[in-house]
């Protein structure tokens, strides 16, 4: 690109408002169609009050006062100047945390819909000024792999279906089906009815199918191969991601990606495959009383899914921002291991988290999932599970005073009105651990540990920038794997053995979650930040929590971390900033509300850097009055129904059945008995291998166990 055109594209760029069409609309869209109802009810009324001018005076106070007629101005009257005051000053409110959030929202909504919109050509005005490319070469498209549907045979897409056609379809793919026209309701029979597509659901399905049973797995999100992915940040996580990656919990802290496709959160991972640490095996072993954690049962499970998903740790060319996090903690003199993945060593695609168009990874929609519907299995898309079936379980002796008959669906496609209810020998919750707590209340279950202990593995991330011009390290932050290096900051850095406070890992983001997560001081100011994207690296800090959340009701997410995670998360905020200073990063920051940073050259002293460092720490949600705030991200949910010895300690137990329902089985991230501290899909997986186990033994059983 020559001079020229680049600074008319940064110019145009300088331009660029998110008041422009069609930004306006779309972020009212997303707004109905993704936000909580107080959220929108809150927006509406901070606008409307903004609209008038009494209304705006309440809110801006004398930063709306003129000199000349009408002496009050409302919002949109006055400069940009004075408007861009009241913003920085509206973010940073003492007092009034609800006008706080309504802006944060504000924000969030804006900058995600303008540096994700894409128009009809696929392009998008900020990119060329950041120097974003969303990698779609032609010869990339030919060389995709799979053309075909490796779960076209198995799978029916309920958003092609109607009325008339949904019967006829589903036993054409052998299943017995029966209409009750009275209740307008489909029945089908199978053995095992399994819940949710993703590591815990995909593992369960394939197992189960491969010991000759019948198998149905739902799944609410929809099934894509690689040639439907569109590598596309905005439209991705609308498609694939719960609630579009705009879940958060109830207090607005904390940003919560899970995935909701057919392959769950497999299919958007960010590939670390690593397994669970021996002394997590450990303490849940003896200090919770589940010997299956150290059983050799476990510990084969490990090893049949690494290779059945085929995990290595050859990585012959790291991505940008691995090289940044390798050099810090080589210079640093700290360990830095390899974090393994299944895709070849060679695999240098940094949109896996959008879905691998190369068809690379490995997630359970093109491993378990499919030798599932190679015996048979059928997965029914776009239908979400509702309530279970329940009668009261009359077997002598059963502590359990409630047997699980099945499960009542609803098909996400408004041209099917029937319902669809499975009934099943066997029924698997694998929702994951945000979505499985819900449904199990609903459906009337009282145990207490459903939706509690929910542990999220809270991430708190680190930036430096790295000009093209002075650094060795080669490539942007969109490119190459995404997570290829891992360092464990230890309680004492001389002793390897010693307890991990956390793990720093890189992550994957695109212009547009850079862009909401980024502090905005002004508009220029942001724009600047913006410009630099490329060569800005991010490091995460993951903690392995030790307080944790509660989940009640789909979307309703309660979670607060405690001192000890707090010192936790400090000390590894504190080392990541080291690192990136040690790679030779020229600026270096937070995501703190008021955009902490420091730049660093040869000027920069010893005791500037040691103080800041110093003051680098987590911070409270954007509720607590008149302090700097800062979003957690979650990407790993766990623990909200826990495995326990009987039913005071856990939900379910050793063999993830519900401890008041016989035949309902959990089969994901909600089993752990806490947080894992590394990367959970090894173990989810493994875990999830070993119940599926145990669901064939209690199906081979017939009804005759006791
Ligand atoms: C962006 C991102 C990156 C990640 N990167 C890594 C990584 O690199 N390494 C790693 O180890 N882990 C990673 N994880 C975490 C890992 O993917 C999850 O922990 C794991 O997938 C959880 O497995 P699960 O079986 O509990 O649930 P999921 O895999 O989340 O599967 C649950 C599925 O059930 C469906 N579902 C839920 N409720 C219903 C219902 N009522 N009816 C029908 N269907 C329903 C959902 O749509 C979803 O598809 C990442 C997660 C995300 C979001
Ligand atoms: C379908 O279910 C009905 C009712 O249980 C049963 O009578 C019939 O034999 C079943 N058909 C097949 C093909 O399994
Ligand atoms: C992503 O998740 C799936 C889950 O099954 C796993 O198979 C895969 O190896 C993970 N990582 C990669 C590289 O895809
Ligand atoms: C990966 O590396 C291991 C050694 O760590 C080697 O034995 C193996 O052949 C390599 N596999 C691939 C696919 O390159
Ligand atoms: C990933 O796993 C699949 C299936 O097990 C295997 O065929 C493939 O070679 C693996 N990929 C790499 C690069 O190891
Ligand atoms: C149930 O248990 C009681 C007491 O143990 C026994 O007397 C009775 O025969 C059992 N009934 C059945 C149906 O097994
Ligand atoms: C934080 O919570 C965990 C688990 O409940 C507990 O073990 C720990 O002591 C708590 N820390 C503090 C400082 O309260
Ligand atoms: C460092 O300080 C010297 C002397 O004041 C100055 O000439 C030089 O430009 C400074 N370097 C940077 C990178 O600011």
């Amino acid at each position: 690109m020559d001079d020229d055109e680049s600074s008319n594209d940064i110019k145009s760029f300088f331009n660029l408002s998110a008041s422009q069409y069609p930004f306006p609309h779309e972020v009212a869209e997303v707004l109905g169609k993704r936000a909580l109802t107080e959220a929108v009810i809150l927006i509406r009324v901070i606008l409307w009050l903004l609209w008038t001018r009494l209304g705006t005076f309440s809110i801006c106070g004398f930063l709306c006062v003129s000199k000349k007629w009408p002496f009050i101005n409302n919002f949109s009257s006055l400069s940009l100047d004075q408007r861009e005051k009241i913003v920085q000053r509206c973010l940073k409110l003492r007092f009034l945390t609800p006008i706080r959030l309504a802006f944060v929202y504000i924000k969030v909504l804006c900058l995600f819909s303008v540096f994700s919109r894409v128009d009809e050509n696929g392009d998008n005005p900020a990119w060329k000024a950041i120097g974003y490319e969303v990698s779609s070469s032609d010869e990339e498209m030919s060389n995709l792999c799979d053309k075909n549907r490796p779960l076209g045979k198995g799978v029916i897409e309920t958003m092609h279906e109607h009325d008339t056609t949904l019967q006829q379809s589903l036993s054409n793919k052998g299943l017995n089906v029966t209409f009750d026209s009275k209740n307008n309701i489909l029945k089908i029979k199978c053995d095992a009815v399994i819940v949710g597509s993703g590591c815990g659901g995909g593992v369960a399905a394939s197992v189960l199918s491969k010991a000759g049973h019948r198998v149905i797995v739902l799944e609410k999100g929809n099934y894509f191969v690689p040639k439907d992915y569109s590598s596309l940040e905005g439209p991705s996580m609308d498609q694939q991601y719960e609630c579009g990656g705009m879940l958060a919990s109830a207090d607005s802290r904390m940003i919560i990606l899970a995935g909701s496709t057919v392959g769950g959160g497999s299919a958007v991972n960010w590939s670390a495959c690593i397994k669970t640490p021996r002394e997590v095996l450990k303490e849940w072993s003896r200090e919770h009383k589940l010997s299956l954690f150290e059983s050799f049962e476990y510990l084969s499970a490990m090893e049949t899914v690494c290779e059945r998903i085929g995990v290595n740790e050859n990585c012959t060319r790291e991505g940008f921002q691995n090289q940044v996090l390798r050099k810090g903690c080589q210079n640093l003199g700290l360990k830095v291991d390899y974090v393994p993945r299944n895709s070849s060593g060679n695999h240098y695609c940094g949109s896996c988290g959008y879905g691998c168009r190369k068809g690379e990874k490995q997630g359970t929609q093109v491993t378990w999932l499919v030798e599932a519907v190679e015996n048979g299995a059928v997965i029914i898309t776009g239908c979400k599970a509702e309530r279970f079936l329940f009668e009261s379980n009359n077997r002598n002796g059963s502590i359990r005073k409630k047997k699980c008959l099945g499960v009542s669906t609803k098909i996400l496609n408004s041209r099917v009105t029937m319902k669809l209810e499975i009934e099943a020998k066997v029924t698997v919750s694998a929702g994951g651990a945000i979505m499985t707590p819900p449904l199990m209340i609903s459906s009337g279950l009282k145990n207490r540990n459903i939706g509690r202990n929910l542990h999220l593995h809270p991430v708190l991330m680190t930036w430096g920038y790295f000009p093209e011009s002075n650094s060795n390290l080669k490539g942007k932050v969109y490119e190459g794997g995404i997570i290829t290096s891992v360092h464990k900051v230890q309680s004492s850095s001389n002793d390897s053995n010693s307890d991990t406070r956390a793990i720093i890992e890189t992550p994957l983001l695109g212009p547009a979650s850079f862009a909401t997560l980024c502090p905005w001081e002004s508009g220029h100011d942001f724009k600047q930040r913006m410009l630099k994207y490329p060569r800005t690296s991010h490091l995460i800090t993951i903690i392995r929590d030790k307080a944790s959340g509660q989940v009640t009701r789909e979307g309703r997410i309660s979670y607060k971390l405690n001192s000890t995670d707090k010192a936790n998360m400090r000390n590894g905020l504190q080392q990541a900033v080291r690192i990136l200073i040690a790679a030779g990063a020229v600026e270096v920051g937070t995501h703190r509300s008021d955009g902490q940073r420091l730049k660093c050259n040869e000027n920069t002293s010893g005791k500037e850097i040691e103080k800041f460092i110093d003051s680098v720490c987590p911070v409270e949600g954007a509720l607590s009055p008149g302090e700097n705030w800062n979003f957690y991200t979650s990407a790993h949910q766990m623990g909200s129904c826990r495995m326990g010895v009987n039913e005071r300690e856990g939900g379910v137990d050793e063999n993830g059945e519900s401890w008041e329902a016989e035949g309902l089985f959990v089969c994901d991230a909600s089993l752990l008995p806490s947080a894992v501290g590394v990367n959970p899909m090894i173990t989810i997986q493994s875990t999830a291998y070993c119940i599926s186990n145990r669901i064939v033994d209690y199906l081979g059983k017939g009804t005759q166990l006791s």
